[in-house]
């Protein structure tokens, strides 16, 4: 079954009871037991819902894995992962990263002793090196990264990972499932924000964890249940409805932002233009093998100062100046002092995170229309 089919129909069946198409919101807390732990297959909705088993089915099988274990949020989705460990274990990641995952480990996780270590995963001697020095229990891979747009070889990394007995993670937020499946490419775990492309429409915010390991799956359930990091059924029925057309979505994110990267490219007020579907992208070559589609956002440094850069930002009209991105509605960020602000400068700067970066998550809209507004920000400034 390809794709759009899946997306459209598994975890997405018509009520059973009524005939309903769709399936109802079970806004529920808790279930009726026939007899004291007889149940229907719930007893509480911390523990599950019939629309996270839904979702939870969809989701697996876009991301070709076995099991999905859905969450609050994208962090949510890590925190279940990572209270899988004990104190005094390693993760490592990838050293560009959102800024929300970066404060996680440096400013909670630390906490419990969790030790953190970033690395540039694009360099496999580099992340070799570390993978040994550090006995790390996880690593985990941003590709492409938030917001440089970075991408690492998957398949290298989880096989250097397998060598040292390291379970690999990818967050897969920024490709979304229908331009890449890092299960297949030979990662232990997948996790999404689904706030972003998978629920699509800005208007929820969860998390995913996909696994074909049956252990891993169990402990993440008993995280998710014990911490009590679960979804509101709502925001997993709304996740349901917008899963559906991701694959018709994406093809247009990506679209529009192929042509923004390419305006953007040759435009004289630009010095810098991230984009992996972009030839001179300098890891083009792996963006090809490992993706099916560069996906929907473009991150810009201009030839202005910040001040300047600022105010092309606010001047946008289509663009919205907010946080988050994979929504249909296109977003406009400046990572420094929105979205990464969490990661101390200096840090930023030694990946290359210029103050100056302003990232572009580009919608489903008219791409002539997005080009316009922002040559119209540009001519503003
Ligand atoms: C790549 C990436 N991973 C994880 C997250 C965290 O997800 P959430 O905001 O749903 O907790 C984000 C949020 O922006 C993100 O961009």
């Amino acid at each position: 079954m390809k794709f759009t089919t899946k997306a459209v129909h598994k975890g997405q069946k018509p009520d059973v009871t009524t005939g309903a198409m769709i399936p109802p919101i079970y806004m529920t807390s808790t279930y009726i037991q026939e007899a004291p732990a007889q149940t229907k297959g719930y007893d509480y909705t911390r523990a599950g819902n019939p629309n996270f088993s839904n979702l939870e089915t969809t989701l697996a099988a876009l991301e070709q894995g076995k099991y999905a274990t859905i969450f609050s949020s994208g962090l949510g989705a890590i925190t279940g992962l990572v209270t899988t460990l004990k104190s005094g274990d390693t993760v490592l990641a990838t050293n560009d990263l959102y800024g929300g995952t970066y404060r996680l480990f440096s400013r909670i996780f630390s906490n419990f002793g969790i030790q953190f270590f970033t690395v540039d995963t694009q360099d496999l001697a580099a992340t070799e090196a570390m993978l040994k020095e550090k006995s790390a229990k996880m690593i985990l891979i941003e590709s492409p990264t938030n917001p440089l747009l970075k991408v690492s070889d998957i398949s290298a990394v989880a096989e250097l990972a397998r060598k040292y007995g390291t379970l690999s993670i990818v967050d897969n937020t920024f490709a979304s499932p229908y331009f890449q499946n890092p299960l297949l490419l030979g990662a232990d775990v997948v996790m999404h924000s689904t706030t972003k492309y998978i629920g699509g429409h800005s208007d929820t915010v969860g998390g995913v964890i996909v696994t074909n390991s049956k252990e891993l799956k169990e402990k993440i359930d008993l995280t998710r249940m014990a911490v009590g990091l679960n979804p509101s059924p709502f925001d997993v029925w709304l996740t349901s409805k917008g899963v559906k057309t991701l694959g018709l979505r994406m093809e247009r994110h990506a679209k529009n932002s192929m042509a923004l990267a390419e305006f953007l490219n040759t435009h004289p007020k630009v010095s810098k233009v991230f984009y992996p579907g972009l030839k001179k992208h300098p890891n083009y070559e792996v963006a090809k093998k490992q993706m099916s589609g560069f996906s929907g956002i473009v991150s810009v440094e201009f030839n202005l100062s910040l001040e300047e850069s600022k105010k092309l930002i606010s001047s946008c009209q289509l663009f919205s100046l907010a946080e988050s991105l994979g929504g249909v509605e296109s977003l406009v960020n400046h990572p420094a002092s929105m979205t990464h602000a969490s990661i101390p400068r200096a840090e930023r700067l030694k990946i290359g995170l210029n103050d100056g970066l302003v990232r572009f998550s580009c919608g489903i809209e008219e791409t002539e229309d997005l080009i316009a507004d922002i040559m119209a920000a540009i001519d503003a400034v």
